[in-house]
């Protein structure tokens, strides 16, 4: 029955769907959104042009992006209702499960399947960003402070942390991030949108869906577990003695290893000249992270380039996250504050054509049998 028939576990190597939001280039180890290189990207656009971009596959005119950050900034003051679900919460769960219930909350009563809703795409970044922020203020003892209209998405994000608007370049970093993080192709949090889109449930519930995949550490986890395992080994002396044992062990070392990149990952090679522009004014716990990342960096290329294991962009964001006061249960969630603009725009492309997600799967169980009364069935 099963002759012919090729299981493909976790989809390695599956095409399930066209998209033509964003490009890994392989053979130039380049990450490409709608056409541009995601390191100018970087260098000279705001996360606010990436989430239109991504949602438009072309860059807005002045005018275009003075509306669209009006929008996603009108779309940050939150109400009573977000606030009992935070208060509630924050000090009972985690920031990501918060995350995702509000984005339930959001999708209640809608319904999806409308590829042109980028109003409800914008929404979501936009909430999650605010939702992020009030999360982290309460969970660090502060209370809700509303979006400033002055400010753009970025800016208001550390001023609803912090209660004062930020430097520039901790703006320049948090956005620095939020690019680099906003969308890659589908990985299992994209995915997880698209089978939830793909029954046509509304945007939010299938942003949900997305965070609760991404929160995994084989993904979006990684980055809070790969600055656990930075603290775990805490002296670069030790990574030798350390990455062996994980080695020996088969223990997965956080930060490196991908389905996709099989070089260094482009962005992680980014966030690395971003710490090097932190460099001098690293705390303590930054430094020590920083000399046990290099060491790892060093030692783990030595024993798993060779498969084609290479550093991701998780092994050296949390010095960034710490750097800017995060704290590592809320590393994730920035991530799928970032990615939700990746998750919208898969999620309206892929309702243009949509197709229910529905695979098969191999039956390997027993043959056809007899039922037995359980007063007729022997054995204890
Ligand atoms: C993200 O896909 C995306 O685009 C995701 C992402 C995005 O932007 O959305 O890029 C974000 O999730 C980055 C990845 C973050 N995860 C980690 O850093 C966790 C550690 N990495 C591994 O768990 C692993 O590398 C995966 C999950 C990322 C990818 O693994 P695959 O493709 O499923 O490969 P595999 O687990 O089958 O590994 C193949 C072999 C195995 O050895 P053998 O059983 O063949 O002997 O490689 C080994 C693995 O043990 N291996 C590792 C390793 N990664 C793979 N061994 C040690 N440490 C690792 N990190």
């Amino acid at each position: 029955m099963s002759s012919g028939i090729r299981v493909q576990k976790g989809l390695e190597g599956v095409y399930v769907t066209e998209s033509a939001i964003s490009f890994i280039d392989l053979e130039r180890g380049a990450l490409y959104y709608s056409g541009y290189d995601v390191r100018e990207l970087v260098e000279r656009s705001r996360y606010e042009e990436i989430v239109f971009l991504l949602l438009n596959r072309r860059l807005p005119t002045a005018k275009e992006y003075d509306a669209h950050v009006r929008e996603l900034v009108s779309n940050m003051r939150l109400g009573g209702d977000h606030l009992d679900v935070i208060r509630s919460f924050v000090s009972k769960m985690d920031p990501l499960s918060i995350l995702a219930t509000l984005m339930v909350i959001e999708g209640s009563g809608k319904q999806g399947g409308d590829p042109s809703d980028t109003s409800s795409a914008v929404r979501a970044v936009s909430r999650m960003g605010a939702f992020f922020s009030t999360i982290v203020r309460l969970k660090l003892g502060g209370d809700y402070i509303p979006p400033r209209s002055d400010l753009g998405f970025v800016e208001n994000m550390l001023y609803m942390i912090r209660g004062e608007p930020p430097t520039s370049e901790e703006a320049a970093i948090l956005d620095d991030l939020l690019i680099l993080h906003a969308e890659h192709g589908i990985p299992a949090s994209t995915f997880a949108c698209l089978v939830a889109a793909s029954t046509l449930s509304d945007l939010f519930s299938s942003v949900a869906a997305g965070i609760l995949a991404l929160k995994g550490p084989l993904h979006g986890g990684a980055s809070e577990a790969s600055y656990k395992q930075a603290l775990e080994i805490g002296d670069p002396a030790r990574v030798p003695e350390w990455v062996e044992e994980a080695l020996r062990s088969k223990r997965k070392i956080m930060g490196f290893g991908h389905r996709v990149y099989k070089t260094y990952d482009p962005r992680a090679l980014i966030v690395k000249e971003i710490i090097r522009r932190l460099e001098d004014r690293l705390s303590q716990e930054g430094k020590m992270l920083l000399r046990v990342t290099q060491a790892l960096e060093e030692y783990g290329e030595k024993k798993l380039a060779n498969r084609g294991i290479y550093p991701n962009v998780d092994l050296w964001t949390p010095i960034v996250y710490r750097a800017l006061g995060l704290p590592e249960d809320t590393f994730t969630p920035l991530f799928a504050v970032s990615r939700t603009a990746g998750w919208a725009a898969h999620i309206l492309e892929y309702w243009t054509d949509n197709k229910l997600i529905r695979p098969l799967h191999l039956y390997t169980g027993d043959k056809l049998k007899q039922y037995v009364p359980i007063e007729l069935r022997s054995g204890s």
